[in-house]
């Protein structure tokens, strides 16, 4: 038996959350053996480990537009569950994880998991500096790992077999549709194509083409591009010369937006 942390995490968060459910979840199963499958890069999404129904999954994925993202789709339709137990989990950035836990948990049912529970943790939003800055914090890891616990108690008992984890959300296929950032008189922003600016200060070291996670940045001249931006801001976070940045006006509209809009701490929620 082994307890597998499954993840998609550009800028950390996800893999951090995962790390800490499968930790608990190990010491309440005696010491079980911890394998981490990051699929956050693209030559990751080409296979999928070979998870069997002895094991526990840690699955995790950010919250984007109130969904899982929808970049990953094609490649979760392709992952198989073998009837290993699954603990959902989906990290947002203080504001809502709207229809992301409800869509990942049918998702990974479809694909043969059991999924026994179901998370949703705050953590820094990737847009900005403020909002969530600082979880998922000790209080918010304590929370996971009593989460955890309660879930290893649940799989042993095989309770998660005879029924269907409940978990808000509107039904698929449409989720409730992605969450739509308004301008000032309420016309809808569309960042879909804003791509992050790159500065003079470029030393061209090529690290943000490595962490991208659609492989949308030329490793030999970082300044050119190929592909699609998904705002996921692992490259902006990871440059050392501070060189990558939005200038995009409805892009920082919308992040001003959030942080005036949700500064007050959000709760995670835990589904069992
Ligand atoms: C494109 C995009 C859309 C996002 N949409 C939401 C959202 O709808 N609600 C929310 O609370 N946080 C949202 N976030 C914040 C992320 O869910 C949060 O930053 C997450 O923890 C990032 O995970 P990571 O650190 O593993 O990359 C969004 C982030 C990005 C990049």
């Amino acid at each position: 038996m082994k307890i597998w942390e499954i993840f998609f995490s550009p800028l950390g968060d996800t893999a951090r959350v995962c790390a800490a459910c499968a930790g608990a979840l190990a010491e309440a199963g005696g010491g079980a053996d911890i394998c981490i499958y990051d699929f956050t890069l693209p030559a990751a999404r080409q296979s999928f480990p070979p998870v069997s129904k002895e094991d526990i999954v840690v699955f995790g994925v950010p919250t984007y537009a109130g969904r899982v993202p929808n970049v990953l789709l094609k490649y979760l339709h392709t992952i198989e569950g073998r009837g290993a137990a699954a603990i959902a989990l989906v990290t947002f950035g203080n504001r809502a994880f709207d229809n992301a836990l409800r869509e990942l948990c049918e998702l990974l049912a479809s694909r043969g998991f059991s999924v026994a529970a179901g998370g949703a943790a705050v953590c820094r939003h990737a847009f900005s500096h403020t909002l969530g800055c600082g979880r998922p914090d000790a209080a918010d890891f304590a929370e996971i790992k009593a989460f955890a616990a309660k879930a290893a108690q649940k799989i042993a008992s095989g309770a998660h077999k005879a029924e269907t984890l409940s978990v808000p959300g509107q039904p698929g296929p449409e989720y409730g549709g992605y969450y739509q950032p308004r301008d000032r008189r309420g016309e809808p922003i569309d960042i879909r194509k804003v791509v992050p600016q790159v500065s003079p200060s470029c030393i061209g070291c090529g690290l943000c083409a490595r962490v991208c996670p659609m492989g949308s940045i030329a490793a030999e001249d970082p300044r050119q591009r190929s592909g699609i931006c998904i705002k996921c801001n692992a490259c902006i976070e990871n440059c050392p010369a501070g060189a990558r940045y939005f200038s995009d006006p409805g892009y920082l509209y919308h992040k001003q937006e959030l942080e005036a809009m949700y500064a007050d701490r959000a709760e995670n929620s835990f589904y069992l």
